[in-house]
């Protein structure tokens, strides 16, 4: 190694997700010389292979959908016909826009990219694949997730498909067999359920999505909603194996038949990627699930190695780990650290009818020692709803009881991702639920069940009966 093959900086990045790529732009921008080190393509898995192309996928599915069924409104299409390649390129089009925007956003700020892969080597170095070493004061470690497999099922086995392979859009399976009734496993049913896909859910737990602080109410409409679309969801089910069928595949489960199946989702969890890291090297080894402890400032064991997004605790979401990128940024530049509460960060789940949450359940306020006021409004009470045919789901609104301030909304139903955001505001604000009711909103329109839900855990709805 020559001296000029090694290079100092004030912050080195080590993985360019969401999280890795947002802190490495915050600490430019902020002054601090810095390199981002990324190995496979810029934006991780949200761009990839995640939160980018299935929404795109649940964009052009829901055309399908509609278009199935719009005549009801008088408006009658012809069946959908699916051009598989020209899907598959339009996604990866808009996946190809948004890694661009990234290399140029790194460009602008005076990021330094090294396309390589990087392993800690001891105290404040990172040796690169390409034979350099990278000095850094403190070092970032972002390095995102990977899917997990189980006893019985193999991403080596070409039938078993991991989320990565179903994004990749290959092929149209007549029946699909979803391991996980979790985020990833029931937004990627519901893209190729409207595909045309025969689909059935296995999720071992008696509850689907209950790994999210979710009402019971908002799950049991889901679930209603999913069956309705044809979705077969069966609880309680643990998934064993997948072996050869009669004509295909089969899932074997505990307590039942096996389930013919041409391909295989496995869509059980992911686990952080910190094996291989050369954490030896700094004297820090990460917890059996993979995870690495980290204090309030993120910093792990180790001093000036840092931490964020899904290799640490937390909720596995693109804005957490884009949320720690830019605090830790600005605490690097001596602007203090800003603290997160897990449980508040808010979340989106793009099935059909869409879920989004932001702060408390009304179970997890009560835990936390509130009385709470609770408001609900319905979608079928909402003109602007009725008029988009959308008249599925609710908002709901948590308070505290004493001073009005909003814990938490759940809203299920058309557009929910979009709407949480008002919520969301107001509850990191410490706001109440006159801040939500009293502000005049446009009428027609979705938010209007936020301001009436706020209002009827006030007692002064209009368009519903008070509680
Ligand atoms: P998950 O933890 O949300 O769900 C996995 C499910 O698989 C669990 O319900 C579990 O009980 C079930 N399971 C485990 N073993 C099983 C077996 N043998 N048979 C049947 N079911 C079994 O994990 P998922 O869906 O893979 O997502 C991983 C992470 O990615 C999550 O943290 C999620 O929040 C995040 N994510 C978030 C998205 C969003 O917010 N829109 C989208 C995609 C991912």
């Amino acid at each position: 190694m020559t001296d000029d093959a090694r290079t100092a900086y004030d912050v080195v990045v080590l993985g360019a997700g969401p999280g890795g790529y947002v802190c490495a732009v915050r600490c430019a921008q902020l002054g601090l010389k810095t390199a981002l080190i990324e190995k496979g393509a810029l934006g991780g898995t949200c761009l990839n292979w995640g939160c980018i192309p299935t929404k795109a996928l649940y964009a052009a599915t829901k055309q399908i959908a509609h278009a199935r069924t719009a005549g009801v409104m008088g408006v009658t299409f012809g069946e959908p016909s699916i051009d598989l390649a020209k899907l598959a390129e339009w996604k990866s089009g808009v996946v190809s826009t948004l890694v661009g925007g990234i290399a140029t956003l790194l460009e602008k700020n005076g990021v330094d990219l090294h396309e390589a892969d990087g392993q800690l080597d001891g105290t404040g170095r990172i040796a690169l694949s390409t034979g350099d070493v990278i000095e850094a004061e403190r070092i970032v470690l972002a390095t995102g997730s990977s899917p997990i497999e189980i006893p019985g099922f193999s991403f080596d086995d070409p039938r078993v498909w991991s989320s990565d392979d179903a994004l990749a859009l290959t092929e149209i399976p007549q029946r699909l067999v979803v391991i996980g009734g979790g985020v990833i496993g029931l937004e990627i049913a519901s893209i190729y359920n409207r595909l045309g896909s025969s689909v059935t859910v296995l999720e071992l737990l008696p509850e689907i999505l209950s790994v999210i602080d979710l009402d019971r109410r908002t799950v049991a409409t889901l679930k209603r909603a999913l069956k309705a679309q044809g979705i077969d969801v069966r609880t309680g089910t643990a998934a064993q194996s997948v072996e050869a069928g009669a004509d295909g595949a089969a899932v074997t489960v505990a307590n039942g038949d096996p389930i013919p199946a041409d391909r295989v989702l496995l869509a059980v969890g992911r686990r952080p990627n910190t094996a291989g890291l050369g954490l030896e090297t700094i004297g820090i080894e990460p917890s059996r699930g993979g995870f690495l402890a980290v204090n309030d400032e993120l910093q792990t064991a180790a001093d000036g190695v840092y931490a964020i997004g899904d290799i640490v605790a937390g909720p596995m979401l693109a804005h957490k780990a884009s949320a720690e990128g830019a605090a830790l940024a600005d605490a690097f530049a001596g602007h203090g650290m800003r603290s997160f509460d897990h449980a508040l960060i808010p979340q989106a789940i793009f099935t059909d009818p869409e879920i989004a949450s932001a702060g408390l359940s009304e179970t997890l306020a009560k835990e936390r020692g509130h009385e709470v006021l609770v408001g609900r409004f319905p979608y079928a009470a909402l003109g602007k709803a009725l008029g988009m045919r959308e008249p599925d789901g609710f908002f709901q609104v948590v308070a505290d009881a004493n001073d009005h301030r909003l814990l938490g909304a759940q809203i299920i139903g058309a557009e929910a991702s979009e709407l949480i955001s008002e919520a969301a505001v107001v509850i990191e604000h410490g706001l109440s639920l006159e801040t939500i009711a009293d502000a005049i909103h446009p009428h027609p329109t979705l938010p209007e069940g936020l301001k009436e839900a706020a209002e009827n855990a006030l007692g002064k709805a209009i368009h519903t009966i008070n509680r």
